[in-house]
């Protein structure tokens, strides 16, 4: 072999041996194989200064050099490229044995929680849940209930109306009229719903909030059969130690009419801070379903009786939770609504 030739190919082995990576690579391959500057390019400018009997064999070994040189670079590009892949796979593998990210579950709304907690005390004492529409005509929210025409209730500036005829309910009350329309005595129903009025929000009042109406109409129900459900569910809900206590109202719809509130299930007496000092928590109206409303619906109230009550879920969520201003249950406010999990 020509000696020249010899040298090169030496030094390219060399050379080649000692690359470590696809850079070092791609300059090597531009030194010997480079089109113009290379090393080989170099080698084969030299067959002109040769005896013309020795340039055949000259060429074939430049040639034969070339394709060794080739041959070494794609070895090596080959073996660079496994190693990358290696190292690709090493980094991306996925350890299926890492604990995973949890996807944040949901959880009920503190009112829907206080709503499920009465439905389920009311029913455990034979009462059905009843529903009712949200949109009602004058009818339902008013005339039906013994509301008269000119009573403040009926102001644009108490209630949402949609039309001359419709309005948004102003009570959970409306739904009495349905469910007496709907079936005849003995009927003992609650009505849990959402209600709307013109109020300004501040920490006690919200134009939406959900009120709990209560039904209760048979042949011989007495204010007393009142005063016990009343007791009974409070008992239920906050402790058998507690008691309630009602003062004569007015209600359109009622007559007598009751508000009742029961001893602070908090302090049990003295008064302290959920009770502002009284001992009591005045929860909602209640009292004897007026003899008008029984008629309207088509009961005798000669043959009928009944007792209704109604409170807001809302205070009462605010209450056992100790919220003190309740438009925090309606402002969606995650980081108020995460404590409630
Ligand atoms: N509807 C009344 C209100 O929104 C609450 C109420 C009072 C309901 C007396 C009743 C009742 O059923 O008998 O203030």
């Amino acid at each position: 072999m020509d000696i020249r030739l010899a040298e090169v190919k030496d030094q390219f082995l060399r050379e080649a041996a000692a690359v470590r990576n696809s850079d070092e690579l791609a300059s090597l391959r531009d030194r010997y194989l480079g089109r113009k500057s290379g090393l080989l390019a170099a080698e084969k400018k030299r067959v002109g200064g040769l005896a013309p009997g020795d340039r055949a064999e000259f060429g074939r070994q430049v040639n034969e050099l070339n394709a060794e040189v080739e041959a070494e670079l794609a070895r090596l590009a080959a073996a660079f490229q496994a190693q990358q892949e290696t190292e690709a796979l090493k980094r991306e593998t996925i350890d299926i044995s890492l604990p995973g990210t949890r996807p944040a579950r949901g959880h009920l709304h503190p009112i829907t929680l206080v709503r499920h907690r009465l439905e389920d005390i009311f029913v455990s004492m034979g009462y059905s849940i009843e529903d009712g529409p949200e949109v009602e005509t004058a009818y339902y929210n008013f005339d039906a209930l013994n509301i008269p025409p000119g009573h403040p209730a009926r102001d644009a500036a108490d209630t949402f109306y949609l039309s001359e005829t419709l309005a948004l309910r102003s009570q959970t009350s409306t739904v009495q009229i349905h469910a007496m329309q709907r079936r005849k005595p003995p009927l003992r129903i609650v009505a849990p719903g959402r209600v709307f009025r013109r109020d300004t929000p501040d920490p006690t009042h919200n134009p939406m909030f959900f009120q709990l109406e209560g039904l209760n109409v048979d042949r011989g129900i007495t204010m007393s059969d009142l005063k016990g459900t009343v007791q009974q569910f409070i008992e239920l809900m906050f402790g058998p130690q507690l008691k309630t206590r009602f003062r004569p109202s007015y209600f359109p719809f009622t007559e007598p009419s009751a508000e009742f509130d029961f001893s602070c299930f908090v302090c049990g007496g003295p008064g302290c801070r959920i009770c502002k000092g009284t001992g009591w928590i005045e929860l909602g109206g209640s009292g004897m379903v007026h003899p008008n409303v029984l008629e309207a619906v088509g009961i005798d109230p000669e043959e009928f009786t009944g007792f209704a009550f109604g409170f807001g879920i809302d205070r009462m969520a605010a209450l056992m939770y100790e919220i003190d201003d309740i438009r925090l249950l309606f402002e969606n406010d995650v980081r108020f609504l995460d404590q409630f999990t």
